[in-house]
């Protein structure tokens, strides 16, 4: 685990206010999921991570205090069977998207690439909806993740725009459909996770650079960031059918790249 990992219990916000209460994060494990349990643990939570691995406690022992399941949400009858198995809960945060470079461009050979990308990322959010539903207690919640991308697309990255998109138009949806559980949708901006460990060390650090130069927030944001407003989409019980933007005020700067 590195540094960019590594989650304070002290989350900003932080309080009893999910005391007696159970959350689900797909993709808790690592990166902003992380953060999100992190948050929900904090605030008093018995928190479940889902991913496609279970790590070993030697492995990682910062996990201790949350439930692993394995569930690969590319695969609907795996969902379902680890929400039947998970029983009655009360939040559900889906973090969990493809690894970077899985998405295919719009002019690839064939449409392998786009295919799997949506199958992960759309799909996969919407299985894991369908399959919590069922389970979700009174004043329960869905929330998912995006990313600005959603409204402010970069050239190569459609497979992305497009997946984005259409979770936050499902969240819209499912926030009629699924009421009275709320359902909402966080979207970050430059979030430091190892999520960018694919690029070389000098490029990442060039990225943050410019981040820090020209983001009105003056820095790069962190898995804490998005656990908290998380943990504000869980407990406020007012809000659903919510877009929430967490980037530093990203969207009022030029792209960065
Ligand atoms: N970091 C950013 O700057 C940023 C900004 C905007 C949007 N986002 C969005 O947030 C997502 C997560 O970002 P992150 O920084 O938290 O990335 P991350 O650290 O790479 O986390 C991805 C998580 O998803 C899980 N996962 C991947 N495929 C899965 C599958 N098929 N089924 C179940 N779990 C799966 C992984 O666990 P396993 O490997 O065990 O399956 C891992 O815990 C990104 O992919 C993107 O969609 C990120």
């Amino acid at each position: 685990m590195t540094t960019a990992d590594t989650i304070r219990d002290s989350a900003p916000g932080a309080t009893a206010a999910l005391s007696g209460k159970k959350v689900v994060v797909v993709g808790g494990k690592t990166g902003i999921g992380l953060g999100v349990a992190r948050s929900a643990r904090a605030a008093g939570a018995t928190v479940v991570v889902a991913g496609r691995r279970i790590a070993s406690p030697q492995e990682r022992p910062d996990l201790a205090d949350v439930v692993q399941i394995g569930l690969d949400m590319r695969d609907e009858a795996a969902v379902r069977a680890a929400f039947d198995g998970i029983g009655a809960f009360d939040h559900l945060v889906v973090t969990a998207a493809p690894d970077l470079g899985s998405w295919g461009s719009f002019m690839d050979a064939d449409m392998r690439g786009v295919r799997s990308y949506m199958e992960g990322k759309f799909l996969g959010s919407w299985a894991s909806a369908r399959h919590a539903a069922p389970h979700l207690r009174a004043g329960g919640s869905v929330t998912f993740l995006t990313g600005g991308m959603a409204v402010r697309p970069k050239i190569g990255f459609a497979a992305v725009t497009a997946a984005f998109a259409a979770v936050e138009a499902l969240s819209g949806a499912l926030a009629l459909e699924l009421a009275p559980i709320r359902v909402n949708t966080i979207r970050p901006g430059f979030i430091d996770t190892d999520m960018w460990s694919f690029l070389p060390a000098e490029q990442r650090d060039g990225l943050r650079t410019q981040v820090e130069a020209t983001f009105p927030a003056r820095r790069a944001g962190t898995a804490q960031d998005i656990g908290h407003a998380a943990l504000f989409l869980m407990t406020n019980p007012y809000v659903t059918g919510a877009v929430i933007e967490v980037s530093g005020g990203e969207n009022l700067v030029p792209s960065v790249s």
